[in-house]
């Protein structure tokens, strides 16, 4: 769908539909005042009659029956005033433009949520309009052998009085929009398509596509930088691991701050010989979604173009059972010299991360940030809404809790007392990979801690394993797709870094 900022009267525009807002209680914004005028009051009667809340994402289609040039309008509730955020703006659009998609419309227009009210600036508003109304459209079709292809409306003209700011707004969201839609791509796909292989493919031609460096890393190469843990998971599986390296910025490295983002790539995870269960096993296709966040983030990262340097590591791999896969009670060595007891194979991310975070230190970053679908203990702490994060340094917290904030991608700093390491005392090795029993009291912690052997910067290590889950509420998160968390997340802390 095509999404423009275009100046004039709401009411005097032509499309197959108008989009307009009303809060709840009553008031409508945005012009919709002027286009109910125009239609003598056809909405305001219906509000009126109580037949409308305007409860958030509720929506009610008045025909115009030829009093203005637009067949039709859909009004959009907002919800109670005091609650109108930017993540409202989001979820308006992508509910106003649902409506349209269901009725077939080619060609909707309407004003941008707040602004008249002075309550968002013009480009802030058309940017959330815009994230909403492309990720809510967004669609999956997997491989069904025959798909009818949906309706989409072809154009959305964004009624402003400042097209300048709303074009700029368009643009960024349209660059966010693009990225997250990658990033449920990739998590989406099933896992015997999504190999690391294919992965690895899939970053270098979106790579090429926007200008990023990219680099992929073999299985030969991972031997002679003698990354021992990451190779010790993959060997269970015959597709062999990828170690993705995607740079923005590469020719100014010198100049500019390093930032590095790190994704876990796991393409499946059957727990290896720690065997999940089946009913455990049912969503792991989703475990390299941290690696997907961080393809997308930096796709998006390209087209905004910030003054950073930015690294992207996904290190990816398979966690199979076979006569040659890892096991219990093994000791692996990582880059670092490092050695690591394998107490479980199911705690496999952080042995990927391990060797992806030494790698990190050859930047000299300012800061790293990795993401993972990492413990089960994560979501039983913060559910769904919220991922925990820990970290070394206050600024980088601060940093990412803002941009939490502001892409709805909510964060909460954990702590990292040390006793929490106390599990991991190992008898045999540097470290065990996890507490075991001992361990599966607060393994969210346990496992930052484990992670802290093999850093040497500012950090923080993000655990959005909470974030697999899409229970299909938030309107511009379709049911029937991963929600892409993170690409959002990791690009705006990107931005606000330079800031
Ligand atoms: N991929 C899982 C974590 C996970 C579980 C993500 C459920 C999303 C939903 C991870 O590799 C894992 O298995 N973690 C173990 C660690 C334990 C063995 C220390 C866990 O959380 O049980
Ligand atoms: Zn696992
Ligand atoms: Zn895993």
């Amino acid at each position: 769908m095509d999404i423009q900022a275009i100046s004039g009267n709401l009411a005097e525009i032509e499309a197959d539909a108008l989009l307009v807002y009303l809060i709840e209680g009553g008031q409508l914004v945005n012009n919709g005042k002027a286009v109910d005028d125009a239609l003598k009051g056809a909405i305001s009667e219906v509000i009126e009659g109580g037949d409308f809340t305007a409860k958030s994402g509720e929506t009610l289609v008045i025909y115009t029956r030829g009093a203005i040039p637009a067949k039709r309008v859909i009004v959009v509730g907002l919800g109670e005033e005091d609650k109108i955020t930017l993540e409202i703006v989001r979820r308006t659009a992508a509910s106003g433009l649902q409506k349209a998609r269901d009725l077939k419309l080619k060609h909707v227009a309407g004003g941008a949520v707040g602004v008249n009210s002075g309550r968002f600036e013009t480009a802030e508003s058309a940017q959330a309009m815009t994230e909403g109304a492309l990720l809510g459209l967004y669609q999956y079709h997997g491989q069904k052998s025959s798909v009818t292809p949906e309706d989409v409306p072809e154009k959305f003209d964004l009624v402003t009085v400042n097209v300048d700011a709303a074009s700029t707004g368009i643009a960024t969201g349209k660059a966010f929009a693009v990225g997250t839609s990658l990033t449920r791509k990739l998590i989406n796909l099933p896992p015997n398509i999504l190999t690391p292989a294919y992965l690895a493919e899939q970053a270098e031609a979106m790579s090429k596509e926007v200008g990023l460096s990219i680099k992929i890393l073999e299985k030969a190469q991972m031997q002679a930088l003698k990354m021992g843990a990451l190779l010790g998971v993959a060997q269970g599986s015959d597709y062999p691991p990828h170690f993705i390296v995607m740079e923005h910025n590469a020719d100014k490295k010198n100049e500019l701050d390093t930032v590095v983002l790190v994704g876990k790539g796991v393409t499946f995870d059957t727990g290896g010989y720690s065997l999940k269960t089946s009913v455990g096993m049912t969503s792991m296709k989703a475990d390299m979604s941290g690696g997907a966040a961080v393809i997308g983030a930096m796709r998006t990262i390209a087209e905004l173009n910030p003054n950073v340097h930015v690294v992207g590591l996904v290190p990816a791999a398979d966690n199979m059972v076979s006569g040659n896969a890892y096991r219990p009670q093994e000791v692996l060595t990582a880059s670092n010299g490092k050695t690591i007891e394998i107490i479980s194979t199911d705690a496999e991310e952080r042995l990927l991360l391990a060797d992806a975070l030494v790698y990190a230190q050859r930047y000299n970053p300012a800061a790293v940030v990795d993401i993972a679908t990492l413990t089960g203990s994560m979501i039983i702490a913060l559910g769904h809404t919220t991922t925990g994060f820990y970290s070394n340094d206050d600024a980088i917290s601060a940093k990412l809790s803002n941009a939490g904030d502001t892409t709805n991608e909510f964060v909460w700093r954990l702590p990292m007392y040390e006793e929490y390491s106390e599990a991991l005392k190992s008898d045999t090795a540097d470290t065990k990979n996890s507490g075991g029993a001992a361990g599966r009291a607060g393994g969210a912690g346990v496992a930052a801690h484990f992670l802290s052997h093999f850093v040497d910067y500012n950090w923080a290590h993000i655990d959005m394993a909470g974030m697999i889950d899409n229970d299909g509420k938030n309107p511009y998160q379709p049911k029937h797709s991963a929600k892409g968390y993170g690409s959002r997340l990791l690009t705006e802390f990107v931005r606000q870094w330079v800031e």
